[in-house]
């Protein structure tokens, strides 16, 4: 496994792949790897000749007052565990390796950014858009994995790969969920003992929802939302910031499940914030793939 930090040798290091005729599959990542992560890498390996990951904690897509500064860093660990899952080149730039002096380019996914976790982080996508097209040009994939975890980042990175023509193939990966439920994050690390244990509320939450989707060929959404707040609602210390069913290709909200719908919430455990979501079908319940 090589480990690079300077874009020019990664640059270099896919593009010998490309030249032999590899096919390469792409895993960005900020780190702090956990089981989510290397499920990623499996379907990658499965997919590709040779599986490239970035660890880099991106500054941009932090708000002011986020939680850059505290996001947790494992360096080390993360390399071992990439090492041993198979990953062939690990790149980890510098903050002034990606934003060197003079950077001024950025990319708006319009619209689809301003609804759910974009309402709240400001600027938190652009920043996200502008690091993968970044990264998707230094390392030339074949094809990108992301998680279903967040739903809103696979939306907009599918929609900027179309919109720019970057013929990069996105994969999109299920969510890995503790035994208890939870959806596994790194930022699962700053909850107390408390909000560790009543923060499966939320996916109990979303499979309610999914019983609710499952009786009827058309369901109100506020059916589906209210069956998610009822569970969420047990628990003093989840404050639920959003709850919405929208659309999952364009996050627009919509009115009634009478077709496949995302059902996406984003829950306050404290100062943590925890995303989770499920697809739904009308008279179906939770979906694993794509409609
Ligand atoms: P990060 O939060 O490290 O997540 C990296 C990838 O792992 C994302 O595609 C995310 O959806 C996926 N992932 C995280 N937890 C998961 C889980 N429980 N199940 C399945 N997939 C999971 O997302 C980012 O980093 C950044 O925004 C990034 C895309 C790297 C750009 O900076």
């Amino acid at each position: 496994m090589d480990v690079l930090t300077i874009s020019v040798a990664a640059m270099e290091a896919a593009a010998s792949w490309r030249a032999e005729g590899l096919v390469q599959a792409f895993v960005p990542t900020m780190g702090a790897l956990h089981e989510g992560h290397l499920s990623l890498l499996r379907i990658a390996a499965s997919r590709a000749d040779r599986v490239s990951v970035s660890i880099f904690v991106n500054p941009a897509q932090f708000g002011p007052g986020e939680d850059l500064d505290r996001y947790p860093r494992s360096p080390e660990r993360d390399l071992e565990m990439l090492e041993r899952a198979g990953a062939d080149l690990v790149f980890m730039p510098s903050a002034g390796e990606i934003y060197p002096e003079g950077f001024c380019t950025w990319i708006e996914v319009e619209g689809m950014t301003e609804r759910l976790c974009g309402a709240f982080r400001p600027g938190h996508f652009r920043g996200v858009a502008t690091v993968c097209s970044i990264l998707f040009g230094i390392l030339r994939p074949d094809m990108a994995v992301f998680g279903r975890k967040d739903a809103q980042q696979l939306a907009v990175i599918r929609r900027m790969v179309r919109d720019l023509r970057l013929g990069v193939e996105i994969v999109a990966a299920p969510i890995v969920r503790e035994p208890d439920g939870l959806a596994m994050s790194s930022r699962n690390a700053y909850l107390t003992g408390q909000e560790r244990a009543q923060a499966p509320a939320i996916h109990r939450g979303l499979m309610r929802a999914a019983s609710a989707a499952a009786g009827g060929q058309s369901v109100p959404a506020a059916a589906l939302i209210g069956s998610f707040i009822d569970e969420v609602a047990g628990q003093p210390l989840l404050r639920i910031q959003y709850a919405e069913l929208v659309d999952p290709d364009t996050m627009e909200p919509m009115q009634k499940l009478d077709r496949p719908g995302l059902l996406a919430v984003a829950v306050n455990a404290g100062s943590t914030r925890l995303i989770d979501n499920i697809l739904l079908a009308p008279g179906r319940g939770a979906l694993e793939v794509d409609p």
